[in-house]
C-alpha cells in the first residue's frame, strides 16, 4: 500500500492509472477506521482495479460548537486497517492542502442540506459537498462508496454528482451493525457504558417503523409518532428529530412506500448519532 499526502501526488498517480485503463475506486473517510469504512473498502476492492481510500477530517464539516479538535485519530491503526482491507493507496491530505489560504468556494446542494441534520447543523453539508467535490476532482475515480448510515448525506452526493454533471458512479453500502442492532460510528467511544447500552433503542425503533409499514399501516405520522415515543422513552436518549422523507429529494412524506427513508437523530450525553432505515 502507497501512502500520499500531496495533491499533486495523488492526482499524478490516478492519472498513471487511469492511462493504464485501469479503473479507480474512492473511499473518502475522515478515519477512526472500523468495520463500515471498511466494508466500503471491500466493495471498492471488489469492482475497481485500484482503491484508494482517503482520510481527512474535513474542517468545513464542522460548527464552531462542535468536536473538530477531538474527533477520534488513530492514524497508525487505520493504515494497518486499510492495508488489511487491500486499499492501494491511503491519501491522507493536509487540511491546507485541500482548502489552500484564501480558497472562497463552497459547493451547496440547496434545500436538501437545510432539512434533517442541516437544521441543527448549518453549514455541515455545504463543507460535505465542498470536500467530496474536490476529492472527485483530484482522483477522477469511476466509482465512489458511501454507506447508508449517512443517509442523508448520501441523497445529498447523488443529488451533487448528477448535478454537476459528474460521471462518478455513487455506490450505497448498507449499515453495519453491532450485534444489539447500533450503527457502527466513529463517535460511539464518546457514549459511557449506560449510554452504549442504550443507545440501540434507535435501531429497535426504527426497526419497528419498518415493521408497521409491513404489517399495513402506510400513515407516516402514526409510524413516526410511535417512533419518537419509543425514543422518548429511553431516559438517556435526547430526540433530536424523527422524521419520514422521500429518499430522493428529502421532502416530508405522509404516506409511507417502498423507498422512503425514516431517519433519527438523537443525543446521548456527548455523542449525537444519526441511524435510518429505508422502507
Ligand atoms: P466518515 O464518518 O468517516 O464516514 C466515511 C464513510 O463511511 C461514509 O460514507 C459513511 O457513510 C460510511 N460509514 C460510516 N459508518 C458506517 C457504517 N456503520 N456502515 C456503513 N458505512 C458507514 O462521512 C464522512 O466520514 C465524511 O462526511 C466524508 C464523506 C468523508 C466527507 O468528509
Amino acid at each position: 500500500m502507497e501512502i500520499l499526502t500531496a495533491v499533486a501526488d495523488m492526482r499524478a498517480r490516478a492519472r498513471a492509472a487511469r492511462a493504464a485503463g485501469r479503473s479507480i475506486g474512492l473511499v473518502p473517510t475522515m478515519g477512526a477506521l472500523h468495520a463500515g469504512h471498511l466494508a466500503l473498502a471491500a466493495r471498492a476492492r471488489a469492482e475497481c482495479d485500484v482503491v484508494v481510500l482517503s482520510i481527512f477530517v474535513n474542517p468545513l464539516q464542522f460548527g464552531p460548537s462542535e468536536d473538530l479538535a477531538s474527533y477520534p485519530r488513530s492514524p497508525e491503526r487505520d493504515a494497518s486497517l486499510a492495508r488489511e482491507a487491500g486499499v492501494d493507496i491511503l491519501w491522507t491530505p493536509e487540511a491546507d492542502a485541500i482548502h489552500p489560504p484564501g480558497h472562497r468556494t463552497r459547493v451547496e446542494v440547496a434545500g436538501m442540506q437545510d432539512r434533517l441534520c442541516g437544521r441543527t447543523r448549518p453549514g455541515h453539508f455545504a463543507g460535505v459537498t465542498t470536500v467530496v467535490a474536490k476529492l472527485l476532482a483530484v482522483v477522477r475515480p469511476a466509482a465512489a462508496y458511501f454507506g447508508e448510515k449517512d443517509g442523508q448525506q448520501l441523497r445529498i452526493i447523488r443529488r451533487m454528482v448528477r448535478d454537476l454533471h459528474d460521471e462518478v458512479r455513487i455506490v450505497a453500502c448498507p449499515t453495519v451493525r453491532e450485534p444489539d442492532g447500533l450503527a457502527l460510528s466513529s463517535r460511539n467511544v464518546y457514549l459511557t457504558p449506560e449510554e452504549r447500552r442504550a443507545a440501540p433503542v434507535l435501531p429497535r425503533a426504527l426497526r419497528a417503523a419498518a415493521d408497521a409499514y409491513r404489517a399495513g399501516d402506510t400513515d407516516a405520522r402514526r409510524v413516526v409518532d410511535r417512533l419518537r415515543a419509543t425514543i422518548a422513552a429511553e431516559p438517556l436518549a435526547d430526540l433530536e428529530y424523527a422524521e419520514a422523507v422521500d429518499g430522493d429529494t428529502l421532502d416530508p412524506v405522509a404516506t409511507l412506500r417502498s423507498g422512503v427513508l425514516v431517519a433519527v437523530a438523537a443525543r446521548f450525553g456527548r455523542a449525537r448519532l444519526i441511524d435510518n432505515i429505508t422502507i
